[in-house]
């Protein structure tokens, strides 16, 4: 009797390590995997080759072209949902085709790859169209797109192809545009200096803009809502695209810059 207790339980004493020892096993090849999953991505970098809008087959084409048209004339071809002159091309350039980095805006050819992602700002996950909508309330100081309307439709169909063969949640290294970081404290006469004699050719003495060139504040530019109004964003971004095409500013030119221009009253955005 005793014995044979003694014997059950020393089975289940060793079933309980067995199992413990298999689950560590478990959670470490899991840990190894996930380990050997992020080495490929980066041992495997990807692909920036875009396709053409032209090339999208028949049955999609329709779609993708809307959102293509959307990205360059905004305000032609959502109108009812956009509120000043600017179009999402003036900081996506080229309808958000080219690579991003020097002379290249903010490249969007794989985002659709990135989402639903996690979002600080919004304390959780969130899709592409509400992230479409965000740059719609924010920096087109209009009106969100209904998620089934063929507007929002077009547009995700249109990221959706130019990231073609991308892989999900894959690292896209020219996704995103990173925060000039500097300890350098800007001083808004020399960004005066730096928009007089090199910005205020195209983007107009005024900054309200020209025919060549959108506006860097007032109404019609981006709100107060935006992230181009962050100082590390804007500058990143003049820094990295402006004068446009041949961008040479120093950091400290670009912040200088970036305070000047943030000096300036744009359109509220009320949320
Ligand atoms: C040669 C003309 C030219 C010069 C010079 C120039 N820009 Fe631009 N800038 C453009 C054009 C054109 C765009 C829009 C690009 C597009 O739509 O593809 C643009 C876009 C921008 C944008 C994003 C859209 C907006 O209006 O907010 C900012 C910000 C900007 N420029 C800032 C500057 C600053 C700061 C300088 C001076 C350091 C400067 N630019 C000099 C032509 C110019
Ligand atoms: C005044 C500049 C500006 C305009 C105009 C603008 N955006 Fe943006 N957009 C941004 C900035 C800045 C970001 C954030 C980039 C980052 O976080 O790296 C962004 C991010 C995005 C993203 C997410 C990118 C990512 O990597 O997650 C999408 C999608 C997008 N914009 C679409 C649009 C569309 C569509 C329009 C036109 C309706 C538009 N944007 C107009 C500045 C602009």
């Amino acid at each position: 009797m005793r014995k044979r207790a003694i014997l059950v339980m020393g089975m289940s004493i060793l079933t309980i390590v067995s199992a413990l020892i298999i689950e560590d096993v478990n959670v470490r090849s899991a840990e190894a995997q996930s380990r050997g999953s992020q080495a490929k991505t980066y041992s495997a970098p990807v692909k920036y080759d875009p396709p053409s809008r032209e090339e999208a087959p028949p049955n999609i084409r329709e779609a993708v072209i809307t959102g293509y048209n959307i990205m360059n004339h905004t305000r032609h071809y959502a109108g009812e949902y956009d509120g000043n002159v600017m179009n999402c091309s003036n900081c996506h350039f080229k309808e958000g085709s080219y690579r991003g980095g020097k002379n290249g805006g903010i490249s969007l050819v794989g985002v659709n790859t990135q989402y639903p992602k996690y979002s600080k700002e919004a304390g959780g996950v969130i899709d592409l169209a509400s992230r479409i909508n965000a740059c719609f309330e924010r920096n087109m100081n209009g009106k969100p797109l209904p998620p089934d309307s063929k507007l929002m439709v077009g547009l995700i169909a249109y990221f959706q192809w130019i990231s073609k063969g991308l892989p999900a949640y894959g690292k896209i290294p020219w996704l995103g545009l990173k925060e000039l970081r500097s300890a350098y404290r800007p001083n808004v006469d020399s960004g005066f200096t730096v928009f007089k004699t090199i910005c205020a050719t195209c983007h107009g003495g005024d900054g309200m803009g020209t025919k060549i060139a959108p506006p860097l504040w007032g109404n019609e530019s981006f709100s107060d809502g935006s992230q181009m109004t962050n100082i590390g964003t804007l500058a990143a971004f003049v820094h990295n695209n402006m004068p446009y095409r041949v961008a040479n500013l120093t950091k400290k030119q670009a912040i200088d810059v970036a305070a000047f221009i943030l000096s300036h009253p744009r359109a509220h955005y009320p949320k």
